[in-house]
């Protein structure tokens, strides 16, 4: 009886640190999280980032977030971190990838929205249960370079079978409907940055001073399992039969490039590879794609006065804006392809256009 009451007292004991030792964890501000974070770098990153005015639990959780087994994590840390028993380097765990992704939404209402009616807001089974792509592809590691990329294993702790019959099945049922190009395969937090205040007075900075792309774009390198700022990723050489294609000099564009990739032979058009050639040669992607809806639609105003080249308007002629079954694709077509004798003299006046 006596060893049942001990046994109960210590079961309470055990039971109540948990919420003590998480709320140690979870209590305080980012002075608190740097008691411990003092030597990573994440709390000093963040004081110079856009993000210094949002406390670490607007996006990391706080002794309010509901799920349980977030104050368990903690109170194990509080643990590892009095054993010393702790990692070089603080990760973002995947699951976190997806729980972070609800707190970007509460403050970016319009970007998550734009990102979750476009195309990059695929889910896992619609990229790796595709019944065309598997029977004709072998599934491998390296398709989680392009999508999946926080995922924590390789492809065989993912699908099952892997092989060109299937039926096939996710291993963690619960990875079917989550996004395989969350915010953070192209946005990472914790780097320097200006706060919108700061902003507003790039208007008066002298253009070749302003900012080329927000600070948070990065790609997030499966292998190094860490995001790689946009400034370090290359634009890649392309190549229309011998001859270099112009490219944008836009670095933005070089994440797009990550996945958007022509094969070894860097040819223009080969794999999934899009950059423009012919009339629209040395043109970003982002000067006519949304950068999270990827639609076109606004763009063609921004350069093309209403009545171009050709004397007509340009949204109305037979390219893929138009159709998309037009032979006329808008990535490659050529004064020549719809002008196979040659361009035609000019009988109306027309504006310039601006090249971006
Ligand atoms: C008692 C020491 C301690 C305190 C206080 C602490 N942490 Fe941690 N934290 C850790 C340890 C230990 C890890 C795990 C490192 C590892 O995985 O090896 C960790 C990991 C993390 C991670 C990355 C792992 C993941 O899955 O998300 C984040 C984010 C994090 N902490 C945020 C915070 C925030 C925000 C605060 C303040 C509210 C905080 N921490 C306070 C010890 C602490
Ligand atoms: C508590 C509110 C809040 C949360 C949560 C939040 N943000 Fe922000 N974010 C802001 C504010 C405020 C700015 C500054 C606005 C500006 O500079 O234009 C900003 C700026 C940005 C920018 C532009 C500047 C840059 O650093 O590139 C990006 C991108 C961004 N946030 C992405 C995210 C992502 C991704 C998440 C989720 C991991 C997130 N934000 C979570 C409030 C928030
Ligand atoms: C270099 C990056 C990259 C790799 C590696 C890659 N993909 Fe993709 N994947 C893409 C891009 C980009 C698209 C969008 C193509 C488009 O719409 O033009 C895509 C689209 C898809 C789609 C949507 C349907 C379709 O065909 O458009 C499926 C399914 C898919 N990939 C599965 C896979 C699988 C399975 C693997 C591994 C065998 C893989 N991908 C490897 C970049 C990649
Ligand atoms: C705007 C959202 C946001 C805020 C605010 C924020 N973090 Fe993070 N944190 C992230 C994201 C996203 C990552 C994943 C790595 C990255 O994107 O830089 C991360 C990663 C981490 C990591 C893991 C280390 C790593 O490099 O992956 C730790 C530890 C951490 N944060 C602690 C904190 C602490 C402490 C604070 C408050 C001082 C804080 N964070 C504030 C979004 C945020
Ligand atoms: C495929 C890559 C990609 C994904 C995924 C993505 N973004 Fe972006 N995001 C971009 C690009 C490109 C820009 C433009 C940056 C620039 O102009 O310098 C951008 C800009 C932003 C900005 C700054 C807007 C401004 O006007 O300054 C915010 C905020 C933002 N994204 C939030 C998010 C959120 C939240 C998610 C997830 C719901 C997300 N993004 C997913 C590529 C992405
Ligand atoms: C992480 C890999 C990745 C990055 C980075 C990326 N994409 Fe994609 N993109 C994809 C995949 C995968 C799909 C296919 C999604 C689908 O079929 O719904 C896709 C689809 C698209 C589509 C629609 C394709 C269609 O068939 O309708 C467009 C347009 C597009 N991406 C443009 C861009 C641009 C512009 C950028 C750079 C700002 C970019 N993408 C960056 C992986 C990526
Ligand atoms: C001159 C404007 C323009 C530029 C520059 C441009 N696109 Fe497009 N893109 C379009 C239009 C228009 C469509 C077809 C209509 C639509 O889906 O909006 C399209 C469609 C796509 C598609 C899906 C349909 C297809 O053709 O397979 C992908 C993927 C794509 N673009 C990626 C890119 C990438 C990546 C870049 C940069 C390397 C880029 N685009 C540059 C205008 C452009
Ligand atoms: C960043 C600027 C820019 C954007 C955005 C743009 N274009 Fe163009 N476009 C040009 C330039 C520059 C030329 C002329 C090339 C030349 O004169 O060699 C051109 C030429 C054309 C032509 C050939 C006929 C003509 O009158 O010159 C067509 C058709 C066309 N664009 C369609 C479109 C469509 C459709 C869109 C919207 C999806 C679009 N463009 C978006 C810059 C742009
Ligand atoms: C998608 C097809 C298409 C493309 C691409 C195209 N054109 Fe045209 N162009 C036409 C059509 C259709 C007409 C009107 C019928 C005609 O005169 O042949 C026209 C007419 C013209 C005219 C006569 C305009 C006038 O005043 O009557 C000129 C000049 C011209 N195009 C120049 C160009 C140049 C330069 C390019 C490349 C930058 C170009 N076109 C690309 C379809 C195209």
């Amino acid at each position: 009886m006596k060893a049942l009451i001990i046994a109960l007292i210590l079961a309470a004991a055990i039971v109540l640190m948990i919420p003590a030792a998480s709320f140690v964890y979870e209590s305080g501000g980012p002075d608190a999280c740097a008691r411990c974070h003092e030597m990573g770098t994440p709390v000093s990153r963040w004081q110079s980032s856009t993000h210094r005015k949002a406390g670490c639990a607007a996006c990391h959780g706080d002794a309010l977030t509901t799920d349980p087994k977030f104050h368990l994590t903690n109170a194990r840390r509080v643990w590892q971190h009095w054993n010393g028993d702790v990692a070089e380097r603080a990760r973002l765990a995947p699951a976190d990838v997806f729980a972070i992704l609800e707190r970007c939404r509460n403050c970016h209402q319009q970007e998550f929205a734009a990102w979750s009616t476009g195309p990059h807001a695929i889910r896992y089974k619609q990229i790796f249960l595709d019944k065309k792509h598997n029977s004709t592809r072998h599934l491998m590691d390296d398709c989680l370079r392009c999508h999946g990329m926080h995922f924590d294993g390789g492809i065989r702790d993912l699908v099952e079978p892997l092989n060109n019959k299937g039926p096939w099945t996710l291993r963690q049922a619960e990875l079917s409907e989550q996004p395989v190009i969350p915010c953070l395969t192209c946005h990472s937090m914790h780097r320097e940055g200006t706060l919108l205040e700061q902003r507003l007075l790039e208007a008066k900075t002298l253009g070749n001073r302003q900012e080329k792309f927000r600070p948070s774009l990065a790609f997030f390198d499966r292998r190094e399992m860490a995001p790689v700022p946009v400034a370090l990723l290359p634009i890649p050489v392309v190549k229309e039969g011998e001859r270099a294609v112009k490219m944008s000099p836009d670095p933005r564009q070089a994440l797009c490039y990550q996945c958007h990739a022509p094969l070894s032979t860097a040819q223009v058009f080969s794999g999934d590879d899009r950059t423009p050639v012919g009339i629209h040669e040395g043109i970003s992607c982002l000067a006519c794609h949304d950068k999270h809806r990827q639609t076109t639609r606004a763009s063609c105003a921004t350069c093309h006065p209403r009545l171009s080249n050709c004397g007509l308007d340009v949204e109305t002629m037979d390219t893929t804006f138009a159709k998309v079954t037009s032979s006329h694709n808008i990535h490659t077509v050529k004064c020549a392809d719809c002008h196979p004798k040659g361009i035609p003299p000019k009988r109306s006046t027309t504006a310039a256009i601006s090249r971006r």
